[in-house]
């Protein structure tokens, strides 16, 4: 079972469950009651990430009943595009008496980064719009939305105070029977900057496998924008003191949790010289691995909290026997090792490119049918293959691969490592 996204689960569906921003929902309310074909078609509401603008949008169009055709404008790349999807949408109106209209063009700014044709079209869109438009951005302010600036009603969207968003985490907390210290709720707040997404994520993030939230579980939040080097977070695993220090290692660095898991592997055997330490170590590091397996297998990640704690505060806890010495980190091998096979891969991928761009064959026919007698003449006549080679504008290290591609040897397995005692 995977956990729905709390920002989705509890995004505002009304007016009442929706903080702050005020003036600017009562202003796009007004604009949205009032639209007239003859006024602005348009309204631009803009501001940072994360604050409700996607969200009001949903929410005004309920209370007006209209249709919501909803488009994100960074699919858009062509001008082409842009006209026949949002062109026929716009158009359409109150035909056969079916309800009214909002056309929803999201993330705008995204919209023809590289290609104007795709703002034209949306001007066009707008122009021709029997319906009211609304666009979201973030930023408004690049020269080449000037005319978009002028042609909407511009409605700005203001970081969210601590306060509104307090307000709203404390309606999770009650829905999911997560009891919460009002300071642990706002320590969240104040670390999201006025960005409601990424405190309620953090509030979800906190409350695995947890029904009270205190102070202690979200002091890390406090130092996340600290984010430490990959060597301070190893020190807090490997000289932990608390367990829940040795838990903190991992929300420290901006790490993806199987490259964590990778730099911790890599080093457990430096830094504990016990054997029985060992074994432990290894032991909480296979089942940290099962989990990362199955997160990645069923997209579970309610998981990662089991996962985290195996390889923080379980190679932590492991430490009984072998005194803390110092030993210098070591980068992951398997981490280097699965790099030189991509770069090999990439290497034979090239090669086989040409093969098949001169033989008019597919690539993997060019390996399968032609490299292996390339890599034969190599051996029984390198000057033909010299000329062959040229002829194919092989480079170097294309040339190279003739001379015997070693077939990839299998990647080590970690957890059979793990388990092997
Ligand atoms: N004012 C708010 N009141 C309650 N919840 C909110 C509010 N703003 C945002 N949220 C929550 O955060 C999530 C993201 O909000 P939304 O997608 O509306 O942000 P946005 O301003 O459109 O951000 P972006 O600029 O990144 O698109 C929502 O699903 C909702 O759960
Ligand atoms: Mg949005």
């Amino acid at each position: 079972m995977s956990e729905v996204p709390w920002v989705e689960k509890y995004r505002p569906r009304s007016l009442e469950e929706y903080v702050g921003n005020s003036e600017a929902v009562e202003h796009l309310i007004r604009w949205v009651k009032n639209w007239d074909p003859k006024g602005k078609k348009a309204a631009l509401l803009y501001g940072p990430p994360g604050v409700g603008k996607t969200t009001i949008a949903l929410i005004v169009a309920r209370m007006f009943n209209y249709d919501l055709v909803e488009m994100n404008a960074s699919d858009w790349r062509t001008a082409e595009k842009v006209s026949r999807v949002a062109g026929r949408a716009a158009e359409q109106g109150t035909l056969y008496g079916q309800s009214r209209r909002i056309i929803l063009i999201d993330e705008v700014d995204g919209i023809a980064g590289e290609d104007v044709g795709g703002l034209t079209a949306l001007l066009d869109v707008m122009r021709k719009s029997r319906n009211p438009v609304i666009l979201v951005a973030n930023d408004i302010w690049q020269p080449r939305f000037s005319i978009l600036r002028e042609v909407c009603e511009l409605i700005e969207f203001k970081r969210l105070t601590s306060r509104d968003i307090v307000k709203h985490l404390k309606r999770i907390c009650a829905m999911e029977e997560l009891e919460a210290d009002d300071d642990a709720l706002k320590v969240i707040a104040e670390k999201s900057e006025g960005d409601m997404r990424s405190a309620v994520n953090d509030l979800q993030t906190v409350s695995y496998g947890r029904k009270r939230i205190t102070v202690e579980d979200v002091s890390w939040l406090a130092v996340r924008n600290r984010i430490l080097p990959i060597f301070d977070a190893l020190k807090l695993v490997f000289y932990a003191k608390t367990v829940n220090g040795a838990k903190s290692a991992f929300e420290m660095v901006d790490m993806d949790p199987e490259m964590f898991f990778e730099w911790v592997y890599e080093n457990v055997p430096a830094q504990f010289n016990a054997p029985e330490d060992l074994a432990e170590a290894f032991e909480n590091l296979a089942l940290a691995d099962l989990f990362l397996a199955r997160i990645k297998r069923e997209q579970n990640w309610k998981l990662l909290s089991y996962a985290l704690e195996y390889m923080t505060a379980g190679v932590a806890v492991s430490r009984r026997y072998s005194k803390p010495k110092w030993a210098p980190f070591k980068f992951p091998s398997r981490i280097k090792f699965l790099s030189a096979l991509k770069a090999r891969r990439e290497l034979l991928n090239s090669l086989a490119a040409k093969i098949a761009s001169k033989t008019h064959a597919s690539k993997s026919k060019a390996v399968r049918e032609y490299l292996p007698y390339l890599k034969a003449i190599a051996i029984l006549n390198p000057s033909l293959c010299e000329k062959i080679g040229k002829n194919l504008g092989l480079t170097e290290e294309e040339f190279s691969v003739l001379g015997g591609l070693k077939e990839a040897p299998e990647k080590p397995s970690r957890v059979k490592y793990a388990r092997r005692r």
